[in-house]
């Protein structure tokens, strides 16, 4: 399973990305925002930091300016993926860079309906909005399950990326369904190192270590 940041905060990625672990980003309008700076820079960054996919989201709407912009976003560097929303114009901007051998996101993905089409219009990634769904009093994660069987029963090679991620009990539950990868805010990925009992396991072996008054080296 692939684990991508969702994140626009350089530093931050520089930090994470230094573990060797970190296999892509994703971006989109409100994390450009919050970051306060141009679009266009920021993906730069990433893309000379992360040598996997980065998503970069169009914000036009209509298919003209989907193409426009994806095509900008996509000249940035090679790794750069076009985001799009899972919308009738986004598809079919989906099936164009297809055909023109550029590899797109298609986001807001909320039902198992929607992720077959972007399937059919050949999308790279299909991302369904997990915690987005569960705020919603929905299921998220049955999403994946679905789309997983769907995509399997036709051998589709879109993949699935698990997006919004709220907690490491839903990196879990991706990976158990079968997402393809993940995309996590840099406060859960940090997380995932974490476990309390390993903690308390170093801390005993620290103290018991000092007792027995060696060096390894
Ligand atoms: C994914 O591509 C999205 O940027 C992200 O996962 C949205 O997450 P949110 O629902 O926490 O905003």
């Amino acid at each position: 399973m692939q684990l991508f940041l969702d994140t626009t905060d350089i530093d931050v990625l520089k930090d994470l990305a230094s573990t060797g672990l970190v296999d892509g980003v994703t971006t989109n309008p409100t994390l450009i925002a919050r970051s306060g700076r141009p679009m266009l820079k920021v993906i730069a960054e990433i893309c000379e930091l992360v040598e996997g996919p980065v998503s970069a989201e169009v914000a036009a709407m209509d298919l003209d300016g989907m193409m426009a912009e994806g095509k900008k976003l996509a000249a940035i560097a090679p790794n750069v993926v076009v985001k799009l929303p899972l919308t009738r114009e986004g598809l079919i901007a989906t099936s164009e860079f297809a055909v023109q051998g550029i590899q797109t996101n298609v986001t807001l993905c909320f039902s198992a309906a929607q992720a077959l089409l972007a399937a059919k219009a050949g999308a790279t990634y299909i991302s369904p909005f997990i915690g987005r769904l569960d705020d919603y009093g929905a299921q998220g994660m049955d999403l994946i399950s679905e789309i997983r069987a769907i995509y399997d029963n036709y051998e589709f090679d879109t993949n699935i990326l698990a997006a919004s991620i709220r907690h490491t009990g839903h990196v879990t539950d991706a990976a158990l369904a079968g997402a393809d990868c993940a995309t996590l805010p840099p406060k859960i990925f940090a997380d995932l190192f974490k476990h309390p009992l390993t903690d308390l396991g170093i801390s005993q072996f620290l103290s018991d270590w000092s007792k027995a008054g060696q060096s390894i080296l």
